[in-house]
């Protein structure tokens, strides 16, 4: 078996929406490494886009899915339920920041969880109107399509979208966008769009995603809280990228010192399971009447119990320090890596081990570069090093990796995105 003809069977059996960044079909994997059919090594700096935060194969965390398997695969928890989801609930509303009495619900995907919570704020406060922000991804269903904030390739084709969604300028400083001009896009927003008293909720991803690891600032999500509070708005803020250790806290939302009404989380939740949750203010959460949330598959048994093994792995292994620390470490070689290509390499920025570079022309922020941003990540994986790219203009390489991952793969890691871009550009400056 080869990658090759894999590639052939899989472009005749898929869709071609359904498409994949490598060509590197995996057959085993561990920690921060993985292995292809054909005995290739590769770095994972991707963790499956931001979810083995604990590692490909944490040793907990496949015990204690094994043991479940063990046990029980389903019974459906809204209709028998269990005590491992019981218990991961009781952990999460406790680890969920702010003090106010925390309540959970269980789903299975991101996307689920983001179109929960606007049901979840919807009922709640009585009101329709979400606000959502330029550049955010919050899922491929229909609304959070709607609510994402991208049109290429998310949108393209799929209208129409539900109604009752805005859009408001997310800061960014690298892209001349302010704070205060998106506060002030804001206010604008409420006089020429909808009025406040018709909004439910405000959702942001504390740290942009898909849209290219672009940090909210901690005054513009402290601002965002204080303008919820004055118009009887809720404020979601959408950590299923972000959280679980990634960023250096549990949640990135930490930063900023504010408690969200509600928080959506999904990816590291469970190391590799399918798992998601909404989590938040307790009266809020009980807005929905029973039955009206929930889905076949919502809180699988095996995602619950690997998502407790992660909790303690987060914490026995210190992966808030860990993340800290691994950011810091590959921020400075990738700071020395923008010193020699300063061209190229427009911006590097990280919060924790969510760490990115953008690629422009001329050192320009205005003139993004996203066919030189393929090519190293085409080059990467050749030279055995699994990147992601992402970004509104699709020049973003975002590195994600396993929270877990040796000083000395880091270093590895580094030399070969060296090795790619002295290949790529390195001869031609
Ligand atoms: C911030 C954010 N929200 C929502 C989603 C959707 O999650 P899923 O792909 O599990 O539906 C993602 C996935 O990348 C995400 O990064």
């Amino acid at each position: 078996m080869s990658n090759k003809s894999l590639q052939a069977r899989k472009d005749k059996a898929f869709a071609r929406g359904q498409g994949t960044l490598t060509s590197a079909f995996i057959e085993k994997a561990l920690n921060a490494e993985l292995w292809d059919v054909e005995g290739k090594r590769y770095i994972d700096l991707g963790s499956g886009i931001a979810v083995v935060n604990t590692g490909h194969n944490h040793p907990r965390v496949q015990a204690a899915a094994q043991a479940q398997l063990e046990k029980f695969s389903h019974t459906c928890l809204t209709v028998t339920p269990y005590a491992c989801a019981v218990e991961l609930a009781e952990k999460l509303n406790a680890v969920a920041p702010g003090a106010t009495p925390k309540k959970s619900i269980f789903v299975t995907t991101g996307a689920e969880a983001v179109e929960n919570s606007v049901k979840i704020a919807r009922t709640h406060t009585g009101r329709t109107g979400v606000i959502a922000f330029n550049g955010s991804f919050h899922g491929r269903t229909s609304l959070t399509m709607g609510l994402t904030g991208r049109v290429a390739p998310y949108k393209v084709g799929f209208g129409p979208f539900p109604g009752e969604i805005y859009h408001a300028p997310f800061p960014n400083a690298y892209h001349g966008v302010s704070v205060e001009a998106s506060l002030r896009a804001l206010s604008m927003l409420f006089t020429v769009e909808i009025e406040p008293g018709r909004v439910a909720a405000i959702i942001i991803e504390p740290v942009q995603g898909e849209g290219g690891f672009y940090q909210a600032p901690f005054d513009f999500l402290q601002a965002l809280r204080r303008l919820c509070d004055q118009h009887g708005i809720l404020l979601i803020c959408d950590e299923i990228q972000s959280g679980f250790a990634r960023t250096g806290k549990m949640f990135a939302c930490e930063y900023a010192g504010i408690e969200p009404d509600l928080i959506t989380m999904a990816k590291g939740i469970a190391g590799g399971f399918p798992l998601a949750a909404v989590v938040g203010k307790a009266e809020i959460m009980d807005g929905p009447r029973p039955g009206g949330l929930g889905g076949t598959y919502s809180g699988s048994p095996i995602g619950c119990a690997a998502a407790l093994a992660v909790l303690e792995v987060i914490e026995e292994e210190q992966l808030c320090e860990r993340a800290t620390r691994v950011g810091e470490n590959m921020v400075s070689r990738l700071s020395t890596l923008q010193a020699m290509f300063p061209h190229k390499i427009g911006d590097v920025r990280n919060l924790g081990a969510m760490i990115a570079i953008e690629l422009v022309h001329e050192g320009d922020a205005n003139q993004p570069d996203p066919e030189l941003t393929q090519a190293v990540v085409d080059e990467a994986a050749r030279n055995g090093l699994i990147l992601l790219s992402c970004g509104i203009r699709g020049n973003v390489i975002r590195l994600l990796p396993p929270l877990t991952i040796t000083d000395e793969l880091i270093g590895e890691s580094m030399d070969l995105l060296e090795k790619t871009f002295d290949r790529l550009i390195g001869a031609s400056g």
